[in-house]
């Protein structure tokens, strides 16, 4: 047990699924994985352990914003020692040719700052995804007929944005999309020697204001992980 995960040691995998929403992970393990269990509900962050095509897997809910997601993050490196981490969440499209519905594999996440500053201080480190990860889950898109881009997107700290004049400088630069958590993750795999990748699906498009269908969201989530599990296991 640590201070906000409730499993023993042992029931975590060494490959950890990671959507923001506790409730995406409940649904993802009874979906996907079988002989699951619950792990973890302390402050109801839930975290569920099973296997896919024999392959022990853990899904911990990580929150929203990057403050969130390294707690969980951190515990899950250093006490139950993951190996492999996968963020499976959404994003908002900043670019005219990413739409809503389509996959983003973030290559790289820009950032203001991270919970991580403290440590890199004025270093303008480049957070980026492990490339085997990345590799297979383009193959493991390509092969479900997902629309799929990869580069680089902005973890931001806030959802409500008031600076315009940055999201400007973002899609002149680039970025294809915007969410909160990605970042923290690359920084603490590469500073732990692990793998780790984020798989976004777009559920808004902030140049056209579109959003995702509710009845939609269920359908992309799966694919997400579908893509996750394949990546992790290739
Ligand atoms: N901003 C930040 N995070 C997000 C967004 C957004 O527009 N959409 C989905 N996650």
């Amino acid at each position: 047990m640590t201070i906000h995960i409730g499993a023993q040691p042992g029931d975590i995998a060494e490959t950890v699924l990671l959507p923001g929403d506790p409730y995406r992970a409940k649904w993802a393990a009874e979906t996907f994985l079988s002989d699951v269990a619950l792990v973890n509900e302390v402050r109801g962050m839930l975290g569920y352990t099973g296997t896919w095509n024999g392959h022990k897997v853990t899904i911990q809910g990580s929150g929203m914003g990057m403050p969130s997601l390294s707690i969980y993050v951190n515990e899950l490196i250093k006490d139950y020692g993951a190996k492999t981490l996968i963020r499976i969440g959404s994003c908002g499209a900043m670019q005219d040719s990413v739409a809503v519905r389509d996959v983003i594999l973030a290559m790289t996440a820009s950032s203001l700052s991270t919970p991580s500053r403290g440590i890199l201080r004025e270093l303008n480190y480049a957070p980026c995804a492990d490339w085997s990860l990345l590799q297979a889950a383009v193959k493991a898109a390509e092969n479900k007929g997902v629309a799929t881009h990869v580069g680089g997107i902005y973890s931001s700290d806030v959802f409500y944005d008031e600076r315009p004049d940055l999201n400007e400088q973002m899609v002149r630069h680039g970025v294809l999309g915007v969410e909160m958590e990605a970042a923290e993750l690359y920084i603490l795999a590469a500073r732990h020697k692990c793998r780790a990748l984020a798989v976004l699906t777009v559920s808004d498009h902030l140049i056209t204001g579109e959003a995702l269908p509710s009845d939609q969201r269920e359908t992309s989530f799966g694919d997400m992980v579908e893509i996750a599990l394949n990546a992790a296991f290739t």
